[in-house]
């Protein structure tokens, strides 16, 4: 069934309403859509020691794998200027959705459909952490091949 996009933006539009961003005032959304049609929504959260934060795409979808769910079809993220999503975001986007359609929509109601291979290309994933891969074996014999 193809991906209703307007409604996924809805729920993390309504998210962006819950986000602690007191500091940064930039106010994030999103919500990630299961392979079952569930939708599970966050919203970035913010503390008074900065680095402790943490934005809404990640806390949409850890809410979710805590729930059991690891499929996801889409990812929809508000914000009100449309801003692309941080390379961390990327990265975890990548380790449980590779094949998602991710959506970015503004304060306006403007969708823009990406991907995340679009979003982060030549990605690090769990293959790469296979013992023998081309690079290990090429590199042996330099000092790189046993490690
Ligand atoms: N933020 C997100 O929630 N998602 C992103 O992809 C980019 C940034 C949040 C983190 C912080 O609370 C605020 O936006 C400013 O960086």
């Amino acid at each position: 069934m193809a991906i209703d996009a307007q409604k996924l933006v809805q729920h993390a539009t309504r998210a962006r309403e819950r986000a602690y961003a007191p500091y940064s005032r930039y106010r994030v959304g999103a919500a990630v859509l299961t392979t079952d049609g569930t939708i599970i929504t966050g919203c970035n959260v913010e503390n008074a020691v900065y680095p402790l934060g943490l934005c809404a795409e990640r806390v949409a979808i850890f809410k979710a794998v805590s729930e059991g769910y690891r499929n996801f079809q889409a990812i929809a993220i508000v914000t009100e200027n449309g801003g692309s999503p941080c390379g961390s975001c990327r990265q975890v986007m990548h380790e449980f959705a590779p094949g998602m359609t991710v959506f970015i929509a503004d304060g306006q109601g403007n969708i823009r459909r990406t991907s995340v291979p679009e979003l982060l290309p030549d990605s690090f994933g769990a293959g790469d952490l296979k013992r023998n891969t081309a690079l290990h074996r090429g590199n042996a014999g330099e000092g790189l091949g046993d490690g």
